[in-house]
C-alpha cells in the first residue's frame, strides 16, 4: 500500500530539438513516497529540499496526480511525500520530475491501469502549472528513459529513440534560477527560413546519428540556430563553457531545457570526465556556485 520511487532529471531540447527531444539523466533525481489513505483525494503531506506549495492544487506533483485521480472512481486517496533534489528553475526538468513521480507511483500502486503515454498526458497538466505552457519534452524521457521524441501533443505520440552504447552527458548547473516561463517569453514568435532549414537538417541528422551510433554525425548535428542565440545571454559565461567543452572533446554543448544548466554529450566516460574538468576550470573563476555531473545515457 505504499511505494518509494525515484523520478529522474532530464535534458530537454538537446540543441536542435526544441520542445520535442529529450533524454533522461539516470543518476540525478527526486524521491517520493506515496501511500494509500482512507481519505479520498490527493494530499501532499511533506516536501523536503525546496520551498514549494503543499496544497495539491498548487503543487506540480499534486496537479498531475489529481488529473489522474479524477479519471478514477476510488473510495480512497493518496498521500505523497516529496524529497526534492532537483532545484526548481535549474533546467534539468525539476517540475517534470515532480509531475511524473506522483502519477508513476500511483499507477504502480493501482497495478498499472495506465500506459506510459497516458502517464505523460496526466503529467502534462502538472508541468503546465510550472511553465505556463504544455510541453512534454522533459516528461517523456522521465517516464520512458533514454532519448524520446514527442511526435505530437494532440493526440500525444511519443517515439523512443535508440541510445548509442557509449554516450554520456556532462551537465553543469550554475546556481542561478531561470524560470521556464520567462525563458519562453524572450523567444521570437517567428523564425527565419534559413535558420529553420539549418535546424531541421541538424535535427534529422541528430536522430539518424543516434539510430546508427554515428558519433561524428551526432557531433556535426548538435547545433541550435533558433533558440540558443536568445537564451544563451541569460547564462553567465555560456560561450566560454561551450568553447572549453568542445576543446576538451565534447561532441556538442547546448542549453539544457530553458537553462541555466548546460549539457555536453560525450563519447565515453573518459571524455565526459575531461569535459567536466574543463568546464569546472572555467566556472570556478566566475564566483557563481555550481554543481557538475556526469551521467550515462541509457
Ligand atoms: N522545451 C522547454 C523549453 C523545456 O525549452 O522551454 C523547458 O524545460
Amino acid at each position: 500500500n505504499q511505494i518509494k520511487i525515484f523520478s529522474p532529471a532530464t535534458v530537454a531540447n538537446v540543441a536542435c530539438g526544441f520542445d520535442v527531444l529529450g533524454f533522461c539523466l539516470n543518476e540525478i533525481g527526486d524521491e517520493m513516497c506515496i501511500k494509500k489513505t482512507y481519505k479520498k483525494g490527493i494530499f501532499i503531506v511533506k516536501i523536503e529540499g525546496f520551498d514549494l506549495p503543499i496544497e495539491a492544487e498548487l503543487n506540480v506533483a499534486g496537479v498531475s496526480a489529481l488529473a489522474m485521480y479524477k479519471t478514477l472512481d476510488l473510495d480512497y486517496g493518496f498521500e505523497i511525500e516529496i524529497y526534492k533534489n532537483i532545484k526548481p528553475g535549474s533546467g534539468i526538468g525539476s517540475s517534470a520530475a515532480s509531475a511524473v513521480g506522483s502519477v508513476f507511483g500511483i499507477n504502480e500502486l493501482l497495478d498499472r491501469p495506465f500506459n506510459k503515454t497516458q502517464l505523460v498526458e496526466f503529467a502534462i497538466k502538472g508541468e503546465a502549472l510550472a511553465s505556463k505552457c504544455e510541453h512534454a519534452d522533459n516528461l517523456a524521457p522521465a517516464i520512458f528513459g533514454g532519448f524520446t521524441l514527442v511526435k505530437s501533443m494532440s493526440p500525444l505520440e511519443i517515439l523512443q529513440i535508440p541510445v548509442p552504447k557509449n554516450l554520456y552527458a556532462t551537465i553543469i548547473h550554475p546556481q542561478i534560477e531561470i524560470k521556464t516561463a520567462e525563458a519562453r517569453a524572450i523567444l521570437p514568435n517567428q523564425v527565419n527560413l534559413q535558420d529553420a532549414i539549418e535546424q531541421w537538417s541538424n535535427f534529422g541528422s541528430l536522430i539518424h546519428g543516434l539510430h546508427t551510433s554515428d558519433y561524428q554525425l551526432i557531433k556535426r548535428s548538435l547545433h541550435d540556430s533558433i533558440v540558443e542565440p536568445h537564451r544563451s545571454k541569460l547564462i553567465p559565461n555560456y560561450n566560454d563553457v561551450k568553447t572549453a567543452a568542445i576543446k576538451a572533446g565534447a561532441l556538442g554543448t547546448g542549453i539544457s531545457g530553458s537553462g541555466p544548466s548546460i549539457f555536453s554529450l560525450c563519447e565515453g566516460l573518459e571524455s565526459a570526465n575531461n569535459v567536466k574538468d574543463a568546464i569546472k576550470n572555467i566556472y570556478s573563476k566566475t564566483g557563481i556556485k555550481f554543481d557538475i555531473y556526469v551521467s550515462k545515457i541509457n
